[in-house]
């Protein structure tokens, strides 16, 4: 299966195709994941990415496409999460997915309200290894800035400054928008309202996943 999850920031993707991923095999492929690995590692594509991401922008189309696509036909099939998020990713994800014969198998649609994800978003700092989230009010590390599963440090994302997060929504609004319109096109896209608890956000998402239902 190949399943493509879209929605703002903050919208729970990575937090929730974590989960699917252990759940059901599936190959989790996040593109931010991936760049924060390369940013760390300060590879050519790391230091070209990190101007772009540290301001809330969107990393050159042609950079994101040649980091991705090679993972695509993954035999556990895979869940996209960041990825695509312009057009042109769309229709390169769509050409490599045509040359295997492998269609896209739902694309979901999560949604927040704006107060909601700045609340969240203010909220979290994350493991710059393993990428678990943490919530500083409510969910710190038991050793300060160590990361429980994997020990590496627990940090604040630099994108999760205020002005880099009103960047990220607005590019979000202004370009991943028209993604959601290209696979609407297609009749392609379940929508579900990604608020409540997790596991709330998570039955809606396994429902959309195996039976297409919209949840609010
Ligand atoms: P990326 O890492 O993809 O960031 P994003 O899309 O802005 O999304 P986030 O990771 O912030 O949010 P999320 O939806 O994964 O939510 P999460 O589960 O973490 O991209 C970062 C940057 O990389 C981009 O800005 C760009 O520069 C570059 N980039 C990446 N992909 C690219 C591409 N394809 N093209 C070009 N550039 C690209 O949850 C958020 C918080 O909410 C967490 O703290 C979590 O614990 C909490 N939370 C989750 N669910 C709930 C819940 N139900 N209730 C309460 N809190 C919750
Ligand atoms: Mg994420």
């Amino acid at each position: 299966m190949r399943i493509v999850l879209l929605g703002p920031p903050g919208a729970g993707k990575g937090t929730q195709a974590r989960r699917l991923a252990d759940s059901s095999g599936m190959k989790h492929l996040s593109t931010g994941d991936m760049l924060r690995a390369e940013v760390a590692s300060s590879t050519d594509l790391g230091l070209i990415a990190k101007s772009f991401m540290n301001k809330g922008d969107l990393v050159p189309d042609s950079n994101i496409i040649e980091m991705i696509l090679q993972h695509i036909d993954h035999p556990a099939g895979v869940l996209l999460d960041g990825f695509p998020r312009t057009i042109v990713q769309a229709e390169a994800l769509d050409q490599v997915l045509d040359r295997a014969g492998l269609p896209v198998d739902r694309v979901v649609h999560m949604t927040v309200e704006v107060d909601e994800i700045i609340r969240r978003l203010a909220d979290r700092a994350v493991c710059e290894d393993c990428q678990r989230p943490y919530s500083q009010q409510s969910d710190s590390p038991s050793l300060a800035g160590i990361c429980d599963d994997c020990g590496g440090m627990v940090t604040i994302r630099n994108d999760d400054k205020p002005k880099a997060v009103a960047n990220r929504m607005a590019t979000y609004q202004k370009l991943t928008t028209l993604v959601l319109d290209y696979y609407r096109a297609r009749g392609d896209v379940v929508e579900i309202v990604a608020t409540g608890t997790q596991d709330e956000v998570f039955a809606k998402l396994s429902r959309a996943i195996e039976s297409g239902v919209s949840s609010n």
